[in-house]
């Protein structure tokens, strides 16, 4: 069946971890340099594992956990600088300075977000958003939400790959 869309919004439900995951590679293997990916979503919604596909379709070969304990990991070795940040712990906009978030965009890399409602105020207005929603033991509410031209295209590109054209 065809997802609800229109040229922003692409609204989907995956049914286990490892669609969840191919829809992330998808991205990983669009992404371009200075994109900017945010995700939110309670606990357990599947951000981390999105995250993994990104770094599956990015061709990064380590393995990617959530960032529990510093704000940012850097996998490097794929097509890409993978930049994946967690936002969880962060409780104001004055610590949002010190992690360099102009660097990694500027970089080259590409940014992934978990969390990143926290540090919205912060945040370029161009960017992927996409909501991530515990719906069942294995089905997610995943929402995807093209912000500025570039990512209106990676919305396009994401959706012909994945659904066809
Ligand atoms: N459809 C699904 N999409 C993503 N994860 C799923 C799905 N179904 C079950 N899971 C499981 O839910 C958990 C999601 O955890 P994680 O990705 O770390 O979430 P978060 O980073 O949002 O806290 C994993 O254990 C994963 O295997
Ligand atoms: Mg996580």
């Amino acid at each position: 069946m065809a997802p609800i869309s229109n040229e922003r919004i692409l609204d989907l439900i995956s049914h286990n971890a490892a669609q969840t995951q191919r829809w992330g590679a998808r991205i990983g293997e669009l992404a371009q340099p200075g994109d900017l990916i945010c995700l939110e979503g309670e606990l357990g919604s599947g951000k981390t594992c999105f995250v993994q596909g990104i770094g599956r379709g990015l061709q990064i070969i380590e393995d990617i956990n959530s960032p529990t304990f510093i704000l940012a990991n850097e996998h490097r070795g794929g097509r890409l600088t993978l930049y994946h940040l967690d936002a969880y712990r962060i409780r104001s906009a004055r610590e949002v300075l010190g992690i360099g978030l102009d660097d990694y965009l500027d970089s080259g890399g590409v940014c992934v977000i978990e969390w990143a409602e926290k540090i919205l105020e912060v945040l370029p207005a161009d960017r992927l958003w996409i909501t991530f929603r515990y719906l069942g033991e294995s089905k997610r509410g995943v929402v995807m939400q093209a912000q500025g031209a570039r990512y209106e295209q990676l919305l396009r590109d994401f959706k012909t790959s994945t659904f066809g054209g």
